[in-house]
């Protein structure tokens, strides 16, 4: 049995879409959540900057003696998971791999289509991790398409998920993609904002490639990763606590509840 907490870091209230399928995954664990609200975003920023922001939020969770760090930003799992893994003491999980195997298993054709940040689709992690994990009978017919959307983080945050808007900005940027690979018949959502725009980049992708395109996120994926890295918690001790942090006063207690799908104290403030 673990005392432990779970320590999860993004950029911003993204991550909580990692967040509620850990809860759902492991809810005994008490969960502590850092979102770097200061310095989002991250997705346009360089590797090394990256990198740097990422080691100082994983040293904030590991001084809170976390027993596992989630990564649950898909630009700082792209750019700085070496770094993370070999500055921490505890397993770290990012998003990229979970997120590749998911879309391996959903593809049957190995024709791929990734969207994130740009500093997530520049890395090309997407690309190396899916073709290091397809099964070497696949590699070879593996053609993964990426794409940077930087609107869609700014959509997510301010609730434009579905309607006129939101849907227009998915035609334009998935249309783009369809230029690259026809054939594609899986959508990786590359970042932890986009599982709010699923419904509307599902239906969107349905008509820009007239028929239905498997579209995977990582959070359910990091979800399981976890619970397979840990030890169990006490069920006894009931419901596990979940403590937020940020870096700079934000709106993440007021957008929570559609990221997180439950309602959320006001963050504690601070420094890293
Ligand atoms: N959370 C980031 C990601 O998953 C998106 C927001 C940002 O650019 O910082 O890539």
């Amino acid at each position: 049995m673990s005392r432990f907490p779970i320590g999860v870091f993004d950029s911003g209230v993204g991550g909580l879409t990692v967040v509620r399928a850990l809860r759902a995954a492991v809810p005994h664990r008490d969960i502590v959540y850092l979102g770097d609200t200061a310095r989002v975003p991250y997705g346009t920023k360089s590797p090394r900057t990256v990198e740097r922001y990422a080691l100082a939020c994983q040293r904030f969770l590991l001084a809170r003696e976390v027993d596992l760090v989630l990564v649950a930003c898909n630009t700082a799992s792209a750019n700085a998971l070496a770094a993370l893994s070999a500055a921490s003491p505890v397993p770290v999980i990012g998003a990229v791999v979970p997120g590749a195997n998911a879309a391996l298993a959903a593809s049957p054709s190995g024709h791929i289509g990734v969207i994130g940040t740009l500093a997530t689709v520049a890395s090309g992690a997407y690309e190396a991790a899916i073709i290091a994990a397809a099964p070497p009978a696949m590699k070879a017919s593996i053609r993964v398409s990426q794409l940077g959307c930087p609107l869609l983080v700014p959509l997510a945050e301010e609730g434009w998920t579905d309607g006129d808007i939101a849907e227009r900005i998915c035609r334009r940027y998935l249309e783009e993609l369809a230029t690259l690979d026809s054939a594609i018949d899986t959508l990786v959502l590359g970042c932890t904002h986009y599982p709010l725009l699923a419904p509307v980049l599902t239906a969107t992708a349905r008509t820009v490639w007239q028929r239905d395109i498997a579209v995977v996120d990582s959070a359910a994926a990091m979800a399981t990763c976890a619970r397979h890295a840990i030890a169990p918690a006490d069920a006894t001790a009931g419901p596990g606590k979940l403590s937020c942090f940020v870096t700079d006063a934000s709106r993440l207690a007021e957008l929570a509840p559609r990221f997180l799908g439950e309602p959320l104290d006001a963050p504690a403030l601070v420094d890293l």
